[in-house]
């Protein structure tokens, strides 16, 4: 595990070992264990106890960097399944959706877990990330993933198999939703049903034709307002002795992200409902009502 904050490298705690060239690679230590790297091995015994940030010879005398593994560490080097989100993203997207603490998030796909450990780390210890993903073997992945970074962040987490367009029309009173798939469009019924008023609504989307299709479908469902777009361009630089420059090769394009803001009822349907109960009054904004529907069943999240 990996949220363990002591100065103190312990047994079971997640390792990046870098080398004099910058190769990094994620370890988990365990007591009796033996780390192979590229400059030879090292034993885990020799690190456990040792402080965070150690300097350590390798059998062939090669010295390497240990730290414990942050969370960016963890989510560029843990086993993936899926493609995963990025750091970069991730901590736009806890920005951008406004993901705070005691918030109940619902998340899709999760695939290899990464951008759900940020979700569950901004969430804090009252809120909760609800994720759905179609296929069983990412979703092993990702709980796995979680798990093994940390199962105090795993407890704030709900993990369901089924497909969220399908998933979110059950749900109500979410606050935000954050979408990582292709065809984010198929869930705006779901998340107009699913999401409080003013709750927000962001997807990850690599291109910009799924991002046109997308805002397109924001702006025809008078249940959503204020669609806005951004990509982050993240610019590396080498800082040693001699070089203090940008990167020679730098990360061109990972996705845009697109939000959009969950409606509000106008305040005369507000007072409509309160005195209907459950049923909706149908095309009536201001004036006449022409129908009423019963609302699905909804579980509240
Ligand atoms: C690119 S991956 C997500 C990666 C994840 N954001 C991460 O950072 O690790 C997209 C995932 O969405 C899942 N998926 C696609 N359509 C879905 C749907 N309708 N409902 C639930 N999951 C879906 C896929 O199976 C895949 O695992």
């Amino acid at each position: 595990m990996s949220d363990n904050q002591s100065a103190v490298l312990e047994d079971g705690d997640w390792i990046v070992v870098s080398d004099r060239r910058g190769r990094e690679n994620l370890f988990q230590l365990r007591a009796g264990g033996k780390l192979h790297v590229t400059g030879g091995s090292v034993e885990c015994d020799d690190l456990i106890g040792c402080e965070d940030g150690t300097r350590v010879r390798t059998k062939k005398g090669d010295v390497l960097l240990v730290f414990r593994a942050i969370l960016a560490d963890y989510t560029t080097l843990m086993p993936r399944g899926a493609q995963i989100i990025t750091p970069k993203d991730a901590a736009m997207i806890v920005q951008w959706a406004d993901i705070y603490p005691g918030a109940s998030v619902v998340e899709a796909g999760i695939g290899s877990g990464a951008l759900t450990l940020s979700l569950l780390r901004a969430v804090g210890e009252d809120g909760r990330v609800l994720a759905f993903e179609l296929r069983e073997e990412f979703a092993n992945c990702a709980r796995k993933n979680v798990l093994g970074f940390s199962p105090k962040l795993a407890e704030r987490l709900e993990l369901r198999l089924g497909d969220v367009h399908d998933e979110l029309r059950k749900l109500s009173a979410v606050d935000r939703i954050v979408l990582d798939l292709q065809d984010p469009w198929l869930a705006l019924p779901g998340a107009s049903a699913a999401l409080r008023a003013g709750g927000i609504l962001l997807a990850y989307l690599p291109t910009i034709r799924q991002v046109d299709n997308f805002v397109n479908a924001i702006l025809d469902t008078a249940e959503f307002g204020q669609p806005e777009v951004i990509e982050t361009i993240l610019r590396p630089w080498i800082a040693d002795r001699v070089r203090l420059r940008p990167e020679s090769r730098i990360t061109g394009h990972t996705a845009f992200l697109v939000r959009a803001r969950r409606m509000g009822a106008p305040p005369s349907r507000r007072m409509r409902e309160s005195t209907l109960g459950s049923s909706v009054v149908v095309g009536d904004v201001e004036g006449e009502a022409v129908g009423l529907v019963e609302t699905p069943e909804t579980a509240d999240f």
